[in-house]
């Protein structure tokens, strides 16, 4: 993979396939302390800590399709190669949280990708899961709440292509607010 954001719909992924109705994704951009973070955090079936110590390992895959489940280790991969790691943290039955850690200045940093497009495209594809979005960088933040929207929407469906083709345009707008852009 060479982009963060194809990582994050990967990470998504497992917390869709987990049952998750809540997905909440952080990604914090900090030149001071030279970091980058990327937080999953899920309330779906969650997983014991056996499960949590064998999701890092390739081999290992809950799934039946195939027999390599490769979007953690993938993601390790990724943390380890810009100095960075990987922390799970999950509580069978309540939610699982992935948080990815990388040295933001590292030259093997994957570039982070299109946030604005993997979000929508998730919208897109999930209408009825609750996503919030969170980009904190250097300091300024955006939010996005698929919840919050729902609700001004009203009985416009959040799928409409419409709605998704403005969350892309106002995500792209804010991010580039936050990279100081006017
Ligand atoms: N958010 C999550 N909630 C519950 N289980 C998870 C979650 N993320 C990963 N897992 C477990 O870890 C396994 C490995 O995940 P992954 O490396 O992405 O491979 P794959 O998704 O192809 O199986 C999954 O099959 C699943 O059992
Ligand atoms: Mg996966």
């Amino acid at each position: 993979m060479k982009e963060l954001s194809l990582h994050v719909l990967d990470i998504v992924e497992n917390s869709l396939r987990a049952g998750a109705t809540e997905v909440e994704i952080r990604v914090v951009e900090d030149s001071n302390e030279d970091i980058l973070s990327i937080e999953i955090k899920d309330n779906g079936r969650g997983m014991d800590d056996e499960t949590v110590k064998k999701a890092i390992d390739p081999f290992f895959t809950t799934r039946t399709e195939r027999k390599v489940g490769l979007g953690l280790p993938l993601l390790v991969q990724a943390a380890k190669a810009a100095e960075g790691n990987v922390a799970i943290k999950s509580i069978p039955g309540k939610g699982t949280t992935v948080k990815a850690v990388f040295k933001k200045s590292h030259i093997d940093l994957q570039p982070l990708g299109d946030m604005a497009k993997t979000i929508s495209a998730l919208v897109a594809l999930h209408p009825e899961v609750e996503f919030i979005y969170t980009h904190v960088k250097e300091g300024r933040k955006l939010r996005f709440s698929t919840k919050e929207l729902k609700e001004k929407l009203q009985e416009v469906p959040i799928n409409n292509p419409l709605v998704i083709d403005w969350i892309l345009r106002f995500l792209k707008k804010s991010l580039n607010e936050l990279s100081g852009g006017a």
